[in-house]
């Protein structure tokens, strides 16, 4: 086989076979293709896609290309949930311990925040002490023990795919539906859960820029799952503005605790309820949506889901007081309000804008290697749809260094406020299955 063969097929739009696959991949992964070759292909699949089947192969190929977990010694139903990224969303941090305080074992690996979008593994770490790094059968018995552990990805977990991404990133050959469907699902399924939740969001803070092509995503990953034996789910959901109100490390690990102890911000606790109203009823451990809302407000209501979280920081090394007084983690020296500068109705917040001011202020990285600060932030103090007076603080900002006059410009101008009640759009546009 020649790797040019296969550059030359797909420019003509033809599908690659299984076996031209799986020589590609396997191929790169030992280098003995050069990078240049493949980002041709790359950019000939962004232009002429894959179908179906292809996509599949590709998945399972890129699955298989390093370390593949085994759940079975866990008791129980295996969950995974995984969101396609955007800005405030701390839903793992909420939906794991419900979920798993509900009976469901829920064994994630989670990735870093890169660009404008937060990363779950960074949150956790700005808990002090939290770890993030175990020994794949402590775990495992985590798992077994208390239901629910998140961990960083395992070093050899689809070596696939970390040098196909890296490619990706500097080739403008992200942007492919199948592509993305591949690289996510080749994860999901090396992590062995057999009950996978997608939260695949769209707007302005997500991935997909449009309703249309989350919905096109969500088909091809649920199919992709079915296909290997996964029972799949999905939700579209808006990224058009943030996640609940804060953004930022400790500051959002302190909304999820607000929002397990019953409180916290309406929107965040609404897709926590979907997303663990669909993992208890695809577990089996609800027979309709209705016994899973009642477990699932019996675990708010009861402390058990607030517990959870508790249990499971001090599994992991973190100091589990900061989880029942999470005032101890607000530790940024300054905090300075963003004022309306006139009255009205809020009509839009933009998450691209409040994710990009939060990065700046060191909340997220630009580059890989940057480090972050877990104490800066943003946290909202009203959402789209409300009414509001001149003066009154749109957010308030947690920073170290002295706010620039540039920034508090670009941080504004994700706030419209207009005269008139502004139609809102669901949260959770539809759900998948
Ligand atoms: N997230 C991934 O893991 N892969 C992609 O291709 C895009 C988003």
């Amino acid at each position: 086989m020649r790797f040019t063969d296969l550059i030359e097929e797909k420019k003509a739009g033809k599908a690659l076979t299984k076996e031209e696959i799986s020589w590609w991949i396997k191929s790169y992964v030992k280098g003995k293709i050069p990078d240049y070759q493949v980002s041709a292909l790359l950019m000939a699949i962004v232009f002429r896609g894959m179908n179906e089947e292809e996509t599949l192969n590709l998945t399972l190929e890129m699955m298989h290309s390093g370390d593949i977990l085994d759940l079975s010694s866990i008791n129980g139903v295996t969950v995974d949930k995984h969101s396609t990224g955007g800005v405030g969303d701390k839903t793992s941090l909420v939906l794991g311990p419900l979920a798993a305080s509900c009976g469901v074992k829920m064994a994630k690996m989670s990735g870093r925040g890169l660009g404008f979008t937060g990363g779950t593994i960074d949150k956790l770490e700005s808990i002090p002490g939290f770890s993030t790094v175990m020994p794949r059968d402590h775990f495992l018995r985590q798992v077994n023990r208390i239901g629910f552990a998140i961990v960083g990805q395992s070093g050899n977990l689809v070596p696939a795919d970390k040098k196909l991404y890296a490619l990706r990133d500097v080739t403008g050959t992200v942007n492919s539906i199948p592509l993305i469907a591949s690289s996510i699902m080749s994860k999901k399924l090396a992590a062995g859960s057999q009950v996978i939740l997608l939260d695949v969001k769209y707007g302005s803070g997500a991935f997909m820029k449009t309703k249309e092509d989350a919905r096109r995503l969500a088909g091809t990953m649920i199919r992709i799952g079915e296909g290997a034996g996964r029972r799949m789910t999905a939700m579209i959901t808006d990224m058009q503005t943030p996640l609940g109100c804060a953004i930022g490390n400790r500051l959002e690990v302190m909304e999820a605790v607000q929002t397990l102890a019953g409180g916290g911000p309406a929107d965040l606790k609404e897709l926590c309820m979907a997303g663990g109203r669909l993992l208890l009823t695809r577990s089996g451990l609800a027979a309709d949506a209705e016994e899973a809302d009642r477990k699932l407000e019996q675990a708010l209501s009861s402390g058990a889901a607030l517990e959870k979280l508790a249990q499971m920081v001090h599994a992991q090394g973190g100091d589990e007081s900061c989880i029942y007084h999470p005032e101890k983690l607000l530790q940024a020296p300054h905090r300075t309000a963003l004022v309306s500068p006139a009255g009205g109705w809020v009509v839009r917040e933009d998450a691209l804008t409040l994710g990009e001011a939060a990065m700046r202020l060191g909340a997220g990285r630009a580059k890989k290697d940057d480090r972050i600060d877990p104490d800066a932030g943003i946290v909202l103090q009203v959402k789209p749809g409300q009414q509001i007076e001149e003066g009154q603080p749109l957010a308030y900002v947690y920073h170290r260094d002295l706010l620039t006059e540039e920034w508090t410009r670009h941080v504004m101008s994700a706030f419209e406020i207009g005269s008139e009640k502004p139609e809102t759009v669901p949260l959770i546009e539809e759900v998948l299955e």
